[in-house]
C-alpha cells in the first residue's frame, strides 16, 4: 500500500475515552490481555466454566490435527439447558428473555425464561415425535417471531443440528440448502409481516420440496400459524406447529452432547460458486458467543439489550440467540424492518440499554436526519455496536452523537460467520475508540496484518488481515467438504487462518478494516481501498451514502468508480454536485483517490444482509452486462442505475 494512502487513512485524531462508570465497573478490564497471552488455554477454560457442563473436559484444546481444531475435549454439554434450563434453576424463571415486538403496531410478547424453557421442551417433544434424532439436520426457514428462537433452541437440545435459511431466500436457495446439508424436518411459517403486510413463506417451502430428488429429505413440514393466510396443505407431510407443539409435554429431559457435536450449518456465499455450510459444534460455540457477548456489550443483569440483525444471519445466531440468552439477558426481538422512527420508539418504550447494528442501517438514518430520532428519549442507552462492514468514520461520530447522546462508547465488532465469535473489537471499558478503527484483537485472539509471504507488515503498513491462533467459535469445516474448508482458509499460508479482508495497522498499531481483499483497488500501482474513499465521500455534507468500485481503465490499470446517495436535504445536489465531490476526495485522500466518475444515484444494490453488491456496480462501471442479481434484496435497483448511467453518458 502506498505511503501516501495510508497516512490519509491514519490521520484520524478523534479520541473517545470510556465513560468513567462503565471503566471502574467493567466485566473485563486491562489486565485481561496479558492474562490471555500468558496462558491462552487457561483464559478460554475459565471463559467456559461460564458455562454449566455435564462431564468437564480432559483437554481444553486439541490442535494436533490443524486445520481441525477441536475445544473442551472430553466434555459434555447441552445448549439448550444452558440457554435456558440453568436460569430457571437459578430463581430467574421469571426475567423477562424475550420483549417480542411484531410487525403490526400493538402486537407484543413478553416470554420469560420459564416460559421459554416450557415452550422448547414441548417443541423437543414434538420434534421427536416427527421423527428427528440426534444427528438429523433440520432446517428452519422462519420470520422474526420467538418460534424461530424455540425451534433452534429445540433442535439444539436433541442434537439436531439446524440450519436456518434467511426468509428472504428464495425456493431454489432453500432446496439447495435443504439438500447439502441432508434436512429431513423443515420449520416454518405460513407468512410473516414484511412493511406491514403479510407476506407467504409457506408457498416457497412447497415449491422447494418439489426440486428436491430424496424422498427422504424434507419428509415433514412443521408450519406455525402467524398470520393466517391460507396455504396449501399436503395431509402426510404437513404438520401445524400449534397441534403438534402445543399439546406436548412441557417436560423433555435434555440429553448432554459432547462438546464437539454440530451445532448448526450456516451458509454464506463465496464469491463465487455454491454457498458454503459453515460447521459451528457446541461447547466452544457456546464458550466463544457467551463470553464475548458478556465482554464486548458489558452485559449486567438489568440491561435491556437489542440487536438488530435477522435470525437467518450469523449475527442473529451468536449475539441473538445463543450469547445472550446463555448469558441470562433481557433482549427485544423485532419483527419488522427499520421504518422511519420506528427503532427509537422501541429503544424509548423498552428503555433498551445495548444497541447492536449494522453500518448501512446507520448511514440510511444519517440520510433521513436526525430531526427523527432526536424526538425521542434515548437516555436508557449506555453502549452501542456495529458489525457487517467497516463503519466510515463519519457514521460512527453520528451513530455516537445522535444515538448515543455523545455518551455511549460505540463498539465496532469485526467478525465473520466464520468465526462465529466477536474476534476484534475495542473493550468497551478500556479502550479509547477511534472512529473507524476496530482496534485490537480481543484477550485471546491473535490477529496480525501480514504481506503476501506472510510477514507482518509492522505498523503504519497494510496488508492481509490474518488469525494465528485457534479460537472457541471457530467453523470446523465446511459441511461435506473438508477440502474446500481447508483450500478456501488455510492454504494461502501455513498455520494461518486467511480471513479475505484487507487491513493495516495504524501507528498506534490498531487495526483498520479495508473490506474484503477483492475490494482493494490498484490504481497507477498505488493501493486504494474502496473503504478508505467511501468514508471520505459519506464525510461531505452532501452524502448520505457511497459506494466504490474498482473498474478497468487502459492508463492507470483500475480507475476509482463512485455511486453516491445523497442526503435528502441536498436536493439534486445542484449542477456542480460531481465536481465538487471529486475535489473533495481529492482533498481528503489526495488526487490520485479522486474518482473518474461518480454517479448520483437513488438506491445501491444491496443483498439481503445489506452488503453492497460492488460486483454489480463494477459491470456497469465497466460497461458490461450487470451479473447475476438473484441475492439482492431488491432486484429492480439495478435497472434504475442502468438507465441513469444510461442516460449520463
Ligand atoms: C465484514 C458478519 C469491517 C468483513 C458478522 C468480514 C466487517 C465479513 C466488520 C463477514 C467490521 C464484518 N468492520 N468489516 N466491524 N464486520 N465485516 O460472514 O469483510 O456476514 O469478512 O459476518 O463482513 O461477513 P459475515
Amino acid at each position: 500500500m502506498s505511503e501516501q494512502t495510508l497516512s490519509n487513512l491514519m490521520h484520524e485524531d478523534r479520541r473517545f475515552e470510556p465513560p468513567t462508570d462503565l471503566a471502574a465497573d467493567a466485566n473485563v478490564k486491562e489486565e485481561a490481555y496479558a492474562r490471555a497471552d500468558s496462558d491462552r488455554e487457561a483464559f478460554w477454560a475459565a471463559a467456559a466454566d461460564r458455562l454449566e457442563w455435564g462431564q468437564k473436559w480432559d483437554q481444553v484444546l486439541d490442535w494436533s490435527n490443524p486445520p481441525f481444531a477441536k475445544w473442551f475435549v472430553g466434555g459434555t454439554i447441552n445448549a439448550s439447558v444452558n440457554c435456558v434450563d440453568r436460569h430457571v434453576a437459578a430463581g430467574n424463571g421469571d426475567k423477562v428473555a424475550l420483549h417480542w415486538i411484531g410487525e403490526p403496531e400493538d402486537d407484543t410478547r413478553d416470554i420469560t425464561y420459564a416460559q421459554l424453557k416450557d415452550e422448547v421442551s414441548k417443541a423437543a417433544n414434538a420434534l421427536t415425535e416427527l421423527g428427528v434424532q440426534k444427528g438429523d439436520r433440520v432446517a428452519i426457514y422462519m420470520p422474526m417471531i420467538p418460534e424461530v428462537v424455540v425451534a433452534m433452541l429445540a433442535c439444539a437440545r436433541i442434537g439436531a443440528p439446524h440450519t436456518v435459511v434467511f426468509g428472504g431466500f428464495s425456493a431454489d436457495a432453500l432446496a439447495s440448502r435443504i439438500t447439502d446439508c441432508g434436512a429431513k424436518v423443515v420449520i416454518t411459517a405460513d407468512g410473516g409481516y414484511r412493511r406491514g403486510a403479510p407476506s407467504a413463506l409457506k408457498p416457497a417451502v412447497d415449491e422447494a420440496v418439489t426440486k428436491l430428488e430424496d424422498d427422504e429429505l424434507a419428509r415433514k413440514v412443521l408450519v406455525v400459524r402467524r398470520t393466517g393466510q391460507d396455504v396449501d396443505w399436503d395431509d402426510d407431510r404437513d404438520v401445524w406447529w400449534h397441534e403438534a407443539v402445543d399439546n406436548a409435554s412441557a417436560d423433555h429431559e435434555p440429553e448432554l452432547h459432547d462438546a464437539e457435536h454440530p451445532l448448526f450449518v450456516m451458509y454464506t456465499s463465496g464469491s463465487t460458486g455454491k454457498p458454503k455450510g459453515i460447521l459451528h459444534t457446541t461447547g466452544g460455540y457456546l464458550t466463544g458467543t457467551s463470553f464475548t457477548h458478556w465482554e464486548v456489550f458489558d452485559l449486567k443483569d438489568d440491561d435491556v439489550y437489542w440487536c438488530t440483525a435477522d435470525v437467518g444471519w450469523i449475527t442473529g445466531h451468536s449475539y441473538m440467540v445463543y450469547g445472550p440468552l446463555a448469558n441470562g439477558a433481557t433482549q427485544v426481538m423485532f419483527e419488522g424492518t427499520p421504518e422511519k422512527g420506528r427503532w427509537w420508539q422501541i429503544v424509548q418504550d423498552y428503555k433498551v440499554t445495548l444497541f447492536y447494528t449494522a453500518p448501512t442501517a446507520i448511514r440510511t438514518f444519517m440520510k433521513q436526519g436526525r430531526e427523527i430520532p432526536d424526538g425521542y428519549d434515548m437516555s436508557s442507552l449506555r453502549l452501542l455496536g456495529s458489525v457487517g462492514e467497516p463503519i466510515n468514520p463519519e457514521a460512527y461520530v453520528w451513530y455516537r452523537e445522535v444515538i448515543g447522546g455523545d455518551r455511549c462508547p460505540v463498539v465496532d465488532t469485526w467478525w465473520q460467520t466464520e468465526t462465529g465469535q466477536i474476534m476484534i473489537s475495542p473493550l468497551p471499558g478500556v479502550t479509547a475508540g477511534k472512529p473507524g478503527s476496530a482496534m485490537k484483537a480481543l484477550p485471546g485472539i491473535a490477529a496480525d496484518v501480514v504481506d503476501d509471504d506472510a510477514k507482518s507488515v509492522g505498523n503504519g503498513n497494510g496488508g492481509y488481515l490474518v488469525l494465528k491462533e485457534p479460537w472457541p467459535a471457530m467453523l470446523r469445516t465446511l459441511w461435506g467438504d473438508d477440502q474446500r474448508f481447508k483450500d478456501t482458509y488455510w492454504s494461502r499460508w501455513k498455520g494461518l487462518y486467511f480471513a479475505g479482508d484487507g487491513a493495516k495497522l495504524d501507528d498506534d498499531g490498531d487495526i483498520w478494516l479495508l473490506g474484503r481483499v477483492d475490494d482493494v483497488m490498484n490504481v497507477s500501482g498505488h493501493r486504494l481501498s474502496t473503504t478508505e474513499i467511501e468514508s471520505a465521500l459519506v464525510s461531505h455534507p452532501k452524502v448520505a451514502e457511497a459506494a466504490v468500485v474498482g473498474a478497468a481503465d487502459e492508463t492507470t490499470g483500475q480507475a476509482v468508480c463512485a455511486f453516491v446517495i445523497l442526503r435528502d436535504s441536498a436536493g439534486d445536489g445542484g449542477e456542480d454536485i460531481v465536481e465538487e465531490l471529486r475535489k473533495h476526495v481529492a482533498k481528503e485522500i489526495g488526487a490520485i483517490a479522486k474518482p473518474r466518475q461518480i454517479m448520483v444515484v437513488a438506491e445501491l444494490p444491496k443483498t439481503r444482509s445489506g452488503k453492497i453488491m460492488r460486483r454489480l456496480l463494477k459491470d456497469v462501471a465497466e460497461d458490461r452486462e450487470v451479473g447475476d442479481v438473484t441475492t439482492l434484496a431488491d432486484s429492480t435497483v439495478m435497472d434504475l442505475i442502468k438507465s441513469r448511467s444510461t442516460g449520463a453518458s
